[in-house]
C-alpha cells in the first residue's frame, strides 16, 4: 500500500471520465491510495452533469471533486481551453494528471503535465505519432515521471490468460485473424461530431487500436503494415467523419489481422457494444485458436422497466468483466473489473515511482514497468502511435498500404511498387 497518496487532476470531464475514470479515481481515493481530485473541462456544463451523476453520488457518498472551472460560478458554455495549465502549475511535484480529452490535445496536456513534475496516465492513444511519443518517453525518464496508457483490455483475465500461454508456446504463432469493435449507433449524436472527424481521427483510429495493442501484448510481435479503407459519412451536425473503417495489419512475422471498427452497433441491440477476436496459429504440424467473444459473456438479463438513456434497454447481455457497480458491503457500491484494475495499475505505478529515493533509482522502476510490459508506457507501446500514423496516411489516401519501419529511426511510409511480392 501506498506511503504517500498521490493527488490527481482529470483533464477533460466527458464520456469516459463518467462511466470509467471518476468512479476508479473516487474508489482509489476511498482505498487510502488518492489524495485530492480535480476535475477540468472545457466548460462547466460536463462538470455540472459530473457532479449530478446520480450513480456516482449512490456509489461514493460524502465524496466530490473540485469542479474547473466551479460549475455553480460561471455560464455553463462559456470555454477555459487553458485553464488546465493552470489547475496542472500548482499542482505539488509527483502527482498526476489524467489525461481524458480528445485524442489530438493530449499532447499538450501530457507536456503541461510533465514540465510542472506530474506522473501522467493518458487514455488511449497517448498522442497521434511516433516523435511525439519518444520526446514524451525521454522526457519523462529524465525527470523520474511515470508515463501510462490505459490500455484497459490488457487487464482483462482472458487477455493475460492468453499471453501466458502463449509465452510457453502452447499456441505456436500467430498467422491470421479478425478482431472488430463496432461502437453504437448513438456516439453519432455525442460530442464525437465535434472532434472525431475525418480531419482529426476516424473509427480504425478510435478503437482498433485496443485490439492492435492486445495482439502485440499477446503475441510479442510488431506491426510492421497497415492499410485502412473508410467509409466517410455525415454526422447529425453535418461534420464528416470515417464511421466505418476496415483496416489490414501486417505483422513482422508476416502474420495478418483484420479489423473492422465503426459507428454502427444498433441502439436497439443488447450489448454496449459488439466485439472480439479471433488469432488462429500454427505449430510445427498443427493449427491452435484464440477465440474470445468480448461483447457476449453468458449474461443474460430481462428487465421490466426501461430507462431514458440511449443504452438503456428491456434486455441486456452486460458486460461483467469491464466496468461494473456493485454492493460489496460498506458504503456505497465498488466500481469492479478490468477498467477498474487498469486505472488502479497505473496508479500504483506512478506510487512505486514514487517510492524510489533518487532520480537514478527512478528511473530503474520506470525502465522495469516498461520491461514487465504490463502497465502500457510509451517505451513498450510505441508501435501504437506508428499504427495510428501509419491507419491515417493510408485511410486518408484511399487506403493505400503503409510500411512500418523501426530501427533507429521509427517511421512511416507509402509501400513502394517494388515491395510487393508477386506469385504468378
Ligand atoms: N475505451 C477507451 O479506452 C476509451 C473510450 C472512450 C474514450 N476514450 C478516449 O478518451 C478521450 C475522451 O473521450 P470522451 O469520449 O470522454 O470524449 P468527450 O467528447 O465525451 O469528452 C471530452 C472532454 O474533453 C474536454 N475538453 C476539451 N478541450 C478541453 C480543454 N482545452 N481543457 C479541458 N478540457 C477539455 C471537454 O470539456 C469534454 O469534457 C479520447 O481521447 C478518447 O479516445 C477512450
Amino acid at each position: 500500500m501506498a506511503d504517500r497518496k498521490l493527488d490527481v487532476t482529470i483533464v477533460g470531464g466527458g464520456m469516459i471520465t463518467a462511466v470509467q475514470i471518476l468512479p476508479s479515481i473516487y474508489q482509489l481515493q476511498r482505498l487510502g491510495i488518492v489524495g485530492e481530485i480535480k476535475v477540468v473541462a472545457l466548460n462547466s456544463a460536463p462538470l455540472k452533469a459530473l457532479a449530478g451523476n446520480s450513480m456516482l453520488n449512490k456509489a461514493f457518498p460524502g465524496q466530490s471533486f473540485k469542479s474547473c472551472p466551479d460549475y455553480k460560478k460561471v455560464e455553463p458554455t462559456k470555454n477555459y481551453p487553458e485553464l488546465y495549465k493552470e489547475i496542472i502549475k500548482k499542482m505539488k511535484p509527483g502527482n498526476l494528471v489524467f489525461v481524458a480529452m480528445p485524442d489530438q490535445l493530449h499532447y499538450g496536456v501530457v507536456k503541461e503535465a510533465l514540465k510542472n513534475n506530474q506522473h501522467v496516465c493518458s487514455v488511449k492513444p497517448l498522442v497521434l505519432n511516433y516523435k511525439e511519443a519518444k520526446e514524451i518517453e525521454e522526457e519523462a525518464l529524465a525527470k523520474g515521471l511515470f508515463v501510462g496508457i490505459e490500455y484497459h483490455k490488457r487487464f482483462d483475465d482472458r487477455s493475460l490468460i492468453a499471453r501466458r500461454r502463449y509465452e510457453n508456446g502452447e499456441f505456436g504463432e500467430f498467422k491470421i485473424g479478425q478482431a472488430h469493435l463496432m461502437e453504437p449507433w448513438y456516439y453519432r449524436h455525442s460530442n464525437f461530431q465535434n472532434w472525431c472527424t475525418v480531419k482529426n481521427s476516424d473509427a480504425f483510429s478510435y478503437v482498433a487500436c485496443h485490439y492492435i495493442d492486445l495482439v502485440a501484448f499477446i503475441t510479442g510481435l510488431l506491426p510492421v503494415e497497415v492499410s485502412v479503407y473508410g467509409i466517410s459519412e455525415k454526422y447529425p451536425n453535418g461534420n464528416d467523419g470515417f464511421l466505418w473503417t476496415d483496416g489490414r495489419v501486417i505483422w513482422n512475422n508476416g502474420a495478418c489481422l483484420n479489423v473492422v471498427n465503426g459507428f454502427g452497433y444498433p441502439d436497439e441491440a443488447p450489448g454496449g457494444n459488439t466485439q472480439g477476436i479471433v488469432l488462429h496459429t500454427r505449430g510445427k504440424d498443427s493449427g491452435g485458436i484464440i477465440s474470445h467473444s468480448d461483447q457476449f459473456r453468458g449474461v443474460k438479463h430481462s428487465v421490466l422497466v426501461k430507462g431514458s438513456d440511449p443504452d438503456d434497454k428491456y434486455y441486456y447481455e452486460t458486460n461483467p468483466d469491464y466496468f461494473q457497480m456493485v454492493y460489496k458491503g460498506g458504503e456505497g457500491y465498488e466500481p469492479v473489473g478490468y477498467g477498474f484494475r487498469s486505472i488502479e495499475a497505473n496508479c500504483l505505478a506512478a506510487l512505486r515511482v514514487n517510492a524510489a529515493v533518487d532520480l537514478k533509482d527512478k528511473m530503474k522502476v520506470i525502465k522495469r514497468i516498461d520491461e514487465e510490459g504490463v502497465v502500457a508506457t510509451p517505451a513498450n507501446s510505441y508501435y501504437n502511435e506508428l499504427v495510428m500514423e501509419a491507419g491515417r496516411l493510408s485511410i486518408t489516401n484511399g487506403g493505400k498500404p503503409v510500411v512500418i519501419e523501426y530501427g533507429d529511426n521509427p517511421g512511416v511510409r507509402f509501400k513502394l511498387d517494388s515491395e510487393y511480392k508477386k506469385y504468378l
